[in-house]
């Protein structure tokens, strides 16, 4: 019958196309670029150098000579700190000579309002989520050109783990109003409601 024939023909198609296809699996791994993720949205980081307490650092360092041998520091610094558990020093992130600027590992350095680029060489999956949106915070507007917080204005280089803080008292009963009952309301979850429905009753 020419139907049937026809049938079959189409049905065979897809595995010839399938077995084409993998035939070129292997040679078009072979050849596919490495996908690079997104760059991620445009931004501008809000600035911070204005904001240190000890910038500029030259005004005592330029009569410094640097000690590049870690220890634990006199005044006006800190004696130790703690991030990375001893693994690194001041000098991996503060630039030996130039004090007024942070290093990168690679030796190029960065002004302190692109602290975020040395916070990143370690911490790139999320320094990758905080470029797209996902961790840190934006401010001024939600739309148009995206201003965000960067790295230190969250977190202390020096001491940068984040300890919850317990919330907020529950905000007081507007005057005119009665307080709220003690009592408490049970949700139902979607469940219980498809129950309710089917069986005519209340879902326990
Ligand atoms: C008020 C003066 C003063 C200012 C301002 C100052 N420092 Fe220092 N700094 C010192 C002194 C003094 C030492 C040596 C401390 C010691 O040996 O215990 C030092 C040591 C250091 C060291 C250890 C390495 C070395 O060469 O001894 C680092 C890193 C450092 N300072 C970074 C900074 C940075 C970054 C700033 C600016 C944000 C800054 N300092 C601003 C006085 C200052
Ligand atoms: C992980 C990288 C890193 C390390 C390690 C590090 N710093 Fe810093 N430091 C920074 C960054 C980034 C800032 C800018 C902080 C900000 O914007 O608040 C900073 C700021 C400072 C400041 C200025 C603070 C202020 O408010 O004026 C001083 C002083 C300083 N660091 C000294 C040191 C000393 C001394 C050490 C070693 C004991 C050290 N840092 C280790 C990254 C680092
Ligand atoms: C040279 C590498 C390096 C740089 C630069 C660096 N960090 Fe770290 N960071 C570490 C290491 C190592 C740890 C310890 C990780 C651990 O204990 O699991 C750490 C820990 C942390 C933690 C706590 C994570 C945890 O799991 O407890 C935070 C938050 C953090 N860093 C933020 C920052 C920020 C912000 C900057 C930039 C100012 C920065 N780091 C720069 C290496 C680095
Ligand atoms: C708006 C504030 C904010 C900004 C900006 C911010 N962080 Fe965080 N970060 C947090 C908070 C809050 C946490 C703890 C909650 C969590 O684990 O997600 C955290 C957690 C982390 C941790 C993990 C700590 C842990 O205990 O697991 C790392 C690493 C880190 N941040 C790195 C960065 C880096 C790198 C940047 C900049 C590229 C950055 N953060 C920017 C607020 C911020």
């Amino acid at each position: 019958m020419p139907g049937s024939n026809t049938r079959s023909g189409v049905t065979r198609w897809p595995w010839a196309l399938i077995l084409l296809l993998i035939g070129a699996l292997p040679a078009s791994f072979a050849q596919a670029p490495e996908a690079a993720p997104p760059a991620g949205p445009g931004f501008s980081v809000l600035t911070r150098q204005d904001n240190l307490v000890y910038y500029p650092c030259m005004h005592c360092h330029q009569a410094l000579k640097t000690n590049a041998s870690p220890r634990p520091l006199y005044a006006p610094h800190l004696r130790e700190q703690p991030h990375g558990g001893g693994t690194f020093w001041c000098l991996t992130c503060h630039a030996a000579e130039d004090r007024n600027q942070l290093s990168l590992l690679t030796g190029d350095q960065v002004g302190f309002d692109d602290a975020y680029k040395v916070c990143a060489q370690c911490h790139a999956p999320r320094a990758r989520d905080w470029r797209h949106g996902g961790h840190g915070k934006r401010v001024g507007n939600w739309q148009g050109e995206r201003t965000i917080l960067g790295c230190p204005q969250c977190h202390n280089p020096h001491d940068p783990v984040l300890v919850p803080s317990p919330p907020d008292p529950a905000p007081p009963v507007r005057i005119g109003f009665p307080p709220p009952s003690e009592r408490t309301v049970k949700h139902h979850t979607v469940w219980d409601t498809l129950q309710h429905d089917q069986n005519g009753k209340d879902a326990p």
